[in-house]
This record gives C-alpha cells, structure tokens and sequence, in this order.
C-alpha cells in the first residue's frame, strides 16, 4: 500500500449561503487545490460527499464540478451515506490512493439545505434514519438522541447541566473558528433556559441546520514531497456499522460502530487512544460528544460526562474535543461535516489554526457518522 497524505485543504464559511451547491463545492475545491499548490489538472478524480443535492436541484455533483475546474474528463463518485458521508467519502478515497489507483484526488463534501426551512429539513433529515420504524412514526434526530440522553441520565451518573456544559465549551472554541455557523458565547444557564427541543434537550444541546462545503486534497506521500508544501500522513482508518434503528440495538448509550471503527484505525495506525493529542467528533447533540468520547475509548463508560463536569476535554486540557467548534458550533452541513473535519486536523498540525491551535500537537482524530451511529468512520492524522 501507498503511504496517504492530506496536501491541502479549502473551505466555505458554514451557516446560511446564499450561493448554488455546485458554487460553493466549486469554492472549497479550487481553494483546496491552490492550498496543496498544484494545478487542476494535478488531480485525477474526484469523490464528492452529499446528502440531499436534490434539494438544490442538482445531483451527480461530480461531472459539474470538474468541468467548473477546467478537468471534464476526470471521474467522479458521489457517496451517500448520511451525516457521515464526508467520512466514508474519504475512506474511499483514501483506499483508492493507498491502492496505487490516483497519485492525487480531491475529496469534496457539501450540503445546502437551509432554504427549505425547518420543517422540510426535519423531514429530508429523517430519511436518513431506519424509515419504516423511525421517521414515519415522527421520530426526528432530536427525538433519537432525547432518547440517548434520558437513557444515559438514567443509567449514570450525570445531569442536564452536564450537557449543557459540552455547548459551552464548544461555543467557546467556535468563537475562535472565522467560518463557524454559531459564534456566540453562552452559558450553562443559557442552555438550560433555552427552548425544548425533545426533553431532556434544548435548543442549545443541538447542533443547527447549515450549509456549506469542504475539501481537502488527499495524494501519495511521493507526490506530496515531489510538490513541496505542508503535508499530513493519514495513519489510521477504520470503519463499522450498527442497527439502523435504535430498538435494534442493546443498549442506546453507547455507539457499536464507533468502537469497531476506532478499534480498526487505532490498530492500523498502531497508537491507543492515550496518544491522540486532539479529537474532532460527531457532536450532532451534546449527548452524542459524551457517548463519542467513550465508545473511543477516551473514557471509560460513564466516565465520559465526568471529564466534561472537570473540565478535561476543553482546549489544551487533558484531550481537545472539537476544537473547531463541533457540529453544535462550526455547523453541520451534512454532507461536508466530516470532509470539514480533515480540513480542521491539517489546519492544526501544519500549525495554521491561529487562536484555537492546540499547542504541541502531533496525532489528531475523526470520527464522523451517520444517523444514529448506523454507518461510522474514524481517521487517525500525524503531523509530518
Ligand atoms: C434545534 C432546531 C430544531 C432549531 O431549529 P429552528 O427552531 O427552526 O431554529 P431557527 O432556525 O428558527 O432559529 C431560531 C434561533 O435559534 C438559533 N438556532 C437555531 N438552531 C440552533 C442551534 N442548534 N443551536 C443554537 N442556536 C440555534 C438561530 O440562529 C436563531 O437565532 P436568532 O433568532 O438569534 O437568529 C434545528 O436546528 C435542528 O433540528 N437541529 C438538529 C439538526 C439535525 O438533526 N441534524 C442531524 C443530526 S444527526
């Protein structure tokens, strides 16, 4: 296999755009491309993650935005695969680079569903959930993960405010982020007075509805140190599947794809989770950082909602969790989510992640899925 490294990274700002899909992964991907300093006709193909493009009437992204780059006659692949699209994305990508297969592609997520407004997004949103015993019965995101959190306030020992305390401290990094959709400081208070969603959750326990696109450009490692420039080595990448529908899972405070994904990439990258300096992870509801944090192995179960309570998972503490900000505060555009993710892990190690760097950084994570954890992805990053 081809050693796989990240050259370069590009990104939209995320929050409401006013910008066509294809525009804004067009953006992402010319800015990624001109980060790795190379020239379009450098990348041999395109694996472009998206969700609902129908919403802005236009799938088979992967023609359009190549022609847009002047390289017509490259492939293409559109990947589905929930909010965790971005991820899965990159793992066939990275597959297809470590495979001798392209020496050079560019991995775009996008989504851009913020003008069908609320109700419409809950809906397309509740597609990606097990249908027939979920969304037809009007059970939404929100009520999934309310559904988590009440069974994990039951089991151990944790509070509302508790939750609430991952907002804060993701509000607090997302400040620091200039293309993050919600930089606001809040409190605890804030959280806890804020409206109900789907109890035990409030507004501010939820990630928010947003648009937006990422891209990073994934190579050999001979062709990024024939290019120059920064570059990151990919180390580790796993991926696992659960029960699409909760009912079908033992237990609902813990996610079985996230271990046997993150067991495959810590074995691969031949680290343990004691090595990992920073983790950006599927946060989609404060909830889901608690449970992250353990099914990775950060934590013990349980233990998981005591770092947040001491304060272990802030910037520069014990591990930094979601030092972008998290889908609660850098947004969630689903497609893009865990493309974005990368593009946070290489702005750190290369040393340009300005105000929220994490000092000393060598080894960051991904950890990005779908729905409720049905379709995972985790990937492990070393600075070079
Ligand atoms: C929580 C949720 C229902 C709120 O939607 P909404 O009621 O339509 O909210 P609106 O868009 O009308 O925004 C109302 C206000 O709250 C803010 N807001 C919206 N969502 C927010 C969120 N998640 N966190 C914090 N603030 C939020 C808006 O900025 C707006 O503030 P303003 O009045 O100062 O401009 C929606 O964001 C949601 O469903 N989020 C989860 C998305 C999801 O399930 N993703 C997939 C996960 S697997």
């Amino acid at each position: 296999m081809e050693k796989v490294c990240v050259l370069g990274a590009g990104s939209t700002r995320y929050g409401n755009l006013s910008d066509g899909i294809a525009d804004i992964t067009t953006q992402a991907s010319a800015a990624a491309i001109e980060d790795a300093g190379i020239a379009p006709k450098d990348v041999k193909a395109a694996y472009i993650s998206n969700v609902f493009g129908v919403a802005d009437k236009q799938v088979h992204l992967g023609p359009v935005l190549m022609s847009n780059l002047g390289i017509p006659d490259r492939p293409s692949l559109s990947i589905e695969s929930a909010c965790g699209s971005g991820s899965v994305s990159f793992r066939e990508a990275y597959a297809n680079v470590a495979a001798g297969f392209y020496d050079c592609l560019v991995v775009s997520g996008v989504e851009k569903v913020t003008h069908t407004g609320t109700e419409w997004t809950t809906t397309y949103f509740a597609y990606c959930s097990d249908y027939f015993y979920e969304g037809q019965m009007g059970v939404s995101f929100p009520g999934l993960f309310a559904s988590m959190a009440r069974a994990y306030l039951t089991e151990f020992d944790a509070t509302e405010e508790d939750f609430a305390q991952v907002a804060v401290k993701n509000h607090n990094n997302g400040i620091l982020n200039p293309k993050a959709h919600l930089r606001k400081k809040i409190t605890v208070d804030d959280v806890m007075r804020s409206a109900v969603i789907a109890s035990p959750l409030k507004l501010f326990d939820c990630c928010p509805f947003s648009d937006g696109a990422s891209s990073v450009i994934l190579c050999t490692e001979k062709f990024a140190k024939d290019h120059g420039g920064d570059y990151v080595e990919v180390i580790g990448s796993g991926r696992g599947g659960s029960p699409a529908a909760l009912q079908g899972r033992e237990h609902i405070t813990t996610i079985p794809s996230t271990r046997t994904a993150a067991d495959a990439a810590y074995r691969m990258a031949g680290i343990t989770p004691k090595d990992v300096d920073f983790a950006e992870v599927h946060d989609c509801f404060t909830i889901a950082e608690v449970v992250d944090t353990e099914d990775l192995r950060f934590f013990e179960k349980g233990e998981g909602i005591q770092a947040v309570r001491e304060d272990r998972t802030s910037l520069n503490s014990d591990i930094s969790v979601n030092p972008s900000g998290g889908l609660k505060s850098k947004g969630h555009p689903i497609g893009a989510t865990g493309v974005g993710q990368v593009v946070e892990v290489f702005d750190q190690l290369t040393g340009r992640a300005g105000e929220r760097t994490v000092k000393d950084a060598k080894i960051g994570l991904t950890h990005n899925f779908g729905a409720t954890g049905a379709s995972c992805a985790v990937h492990i990053f070393q600075s070079v």
